[in-house]
């Protein structure tokens, strides 16, 4: 039933031009809009304890004067075009005044991070899954049990780091999966939350925080949000450079290190086992904090991925991250913190600011089907799809080398995308693309500064597209590639 707040004024009048007038003056002031559907006569009637005769006296009154409409009598509608030119918004603009507040904003967000690539035919994103796989049906299922049996209790206030039986299913998850114990599990409502949160509560203006460079433009936007300093560290082909890394402490006195070690984004490498002993141990020496962002971890095609840095974590300092994004789809906003029990609950209390409480209905849902067995059933086949989709983007990438067009690329052994040296250019092949409908980044997209960059990679995602899709837009891209190749 559709409620309207009306003002009758009170004077010697008929009731229901009391009540039409009441209603003009809704419409005059923009409270109800052109084309809006009113409430019925009925449920008017109701709400202002008056017959219902009288209602429809009163909008009949309103259609003569043309401000209302009827449809085949199946209710009453603002009109499309008013009589007058009344509304407020109209107002305004005969005015000319479209910015009369001057909002004094003290922070605001510099980075720009739109998504566009959906709007493309033929989306290379690099981190995209593929939603179409997503067992909706089933998933239905579980909805409707965390409805038909719902978790009162945890559905009303009270404790904030995530529906009990959730975190208990995933705690079991990360033991299982990823080796990862003896940490506190906090759900957030996707990893970039956690981020902001981790960036509020560990960081100071002016600090000084080390990031991969090439990386993940989300994360440093949300450090720099908090005043850190960003200093990149190069990447080699076994990950960061922990040389650098140990040369940026002695300088600058670090206080966080940013990390997505399994398949480090953009490049897609791994981090050596060698390498990350010796960030354990400057990190232990110099007590610096680790944010492990394990963002596609799920998806591995040859062999058992390495653990998380997370799972041997000898002094604790690994705050761990995994999103849900990449395994359901980013629109669920889920992630999860699994951290040192001393650091949890700082977490939790800086995210009641933002937040007070989490989406225990949604958590449930998604713990009834985990226990049932369906989220893992799914996690292996969407793998198996997304080993099917690499294959092939690397069976028509050799082809071109075959043609003679010169790029390499290494085939990762897990993750979603590509990241493949196109020798020159990059920027613009990436450009170009776009006018034939095809998305795709260069590595300019992932640099923490953005002068004297190299121009030579491009990364192209595997698994959000079909492999007929993968074919065709890597068809249409490759004259491209020969063009900006010579
Ligand atoms: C490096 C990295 N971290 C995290 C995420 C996931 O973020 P969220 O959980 O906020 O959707 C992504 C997704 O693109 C990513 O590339």
């Amino acid at each position: 039933m559709k409620t309207l707040n009306l003002i009758i004024e009170d004077h010697q009048e008929k009731l229901y031009l009391k009540i039409a007038n009441a209603i003009r003056k809704a419409i005059e002031s923009g409270t109800v809009t052109p084309a809006e559907q009113l409430p019925s006569a009925r449920s008017l009637a109701e709400q202002l304890a008056v017959n219902r005769h009288t209602i429809m006296a009163a909008y009949n009154e309103l259609i003569a004067q043309g401000w209302v409409e009827t449809k085949q009598r199946q209710g009453y509608w603002v009109a499309q075009v008013l009589p007058i030119y009344c509304s407020l918004e109209n107002k305004v603009k005969q005015q000319g005044n479209t910015n009369k507040h001057n909002w004094r904003v003290i922070k605001s967000n510099q980075e720009e991070f739109s998504r566009p690539a959906n709007d493309y035919a033929f989306n290379f994103a690099g981190g995209n899954p593929d939603i179409e796989l997503f067992p909706f049906n089933e998933f239905r299922g579980f909805i409707n049990e965390a409805l038909n049996r719902p978790a009162i209790k945890e559905l009303n206030y009270g404790e904030n780091s995530g529906y009990s039986e959730f975190i208990n299913q995933v705690s079991t998850y990360l033991r299982r999966v990823r080796s990862i114990k003896d940490k506190e599990i906090i759900v957030v409502n996707g990893s970039q939350e956690a981020l902001y949160i981790l960036s509020q509560v560990l960081i100071k203006a002016g600090d000084k925080v080390a990031v991969e460079n090439l990386g993940y433009r989300p994360a440093w936007a949300a450090l720099r949000n908090a005043g850190a300093e960003l200093m990149g560290i190069n990447q080699t082909e076994q990950g960061i450079d922990v040389d650098e890394f140990e040369y940026l402490i002695q300088q600058h006195n670090i206080k966080l290190l940013y990390l997505t070690p399994l398949h480090q984004y953009p490049t897609t490498t791994t981090l050596s086992t060698e390498k990350r002993v010796k960030i354990y141990q400057l990190a232990q020496q110099y007590n610096i904090p680790i944010i492990e962002d394990d963002y596609d971890h799920e998806y591995h095609y040859n062999s058992q991925p390495l653990p998380p840095m997370a799972a041997n974590d000898p002094s604790g300092l690994v705050i761990y991250l995994s999103s849900f994004s990449k395994i359901m789809f980013p629109g669920i906003r889920l992630g999860i913190v699994a951290v040192d029990k001393e650091l949890a609950p700082h977490i939790v209390s800086y995210r009641t600011l933002m937040n007070h409480k989490a989406n225990v209905l949604q958590q449930d849902a998604i713990s009834r089907w985990m226990k049932d067995g369906g989220f893992e059933r799914h996690l292996r086949k969407s793998t198996r799809r997304y080993q099917k989709r690499r294959e092939c983007m690397v069976a028509v990438l050799n082809s071109f080398i075959n043609d003679g067009i010169k790029i390499k690329f290494t085939n990762p052994k897990g993750g979603m995308a590509l990241w493949i040296d196109v020798g020159q250019q990059a920027m613009e092949i990436a450009e170009l693309a776009k006018s034939k409908g095809i998305f795709l980044l260069a590595e300019n997209a992932f640099h923490l500064h953005q002068e004297n960059n190299e121009n030579r990679f491009i990364r192209l995602g595997f698994a959000g597209q079909s492999e007929e899709k993968i074919k065709q837009g890597l068809m249409l891209l490759k004259p491209l590639l020969i063009h900006c190749n010579r």
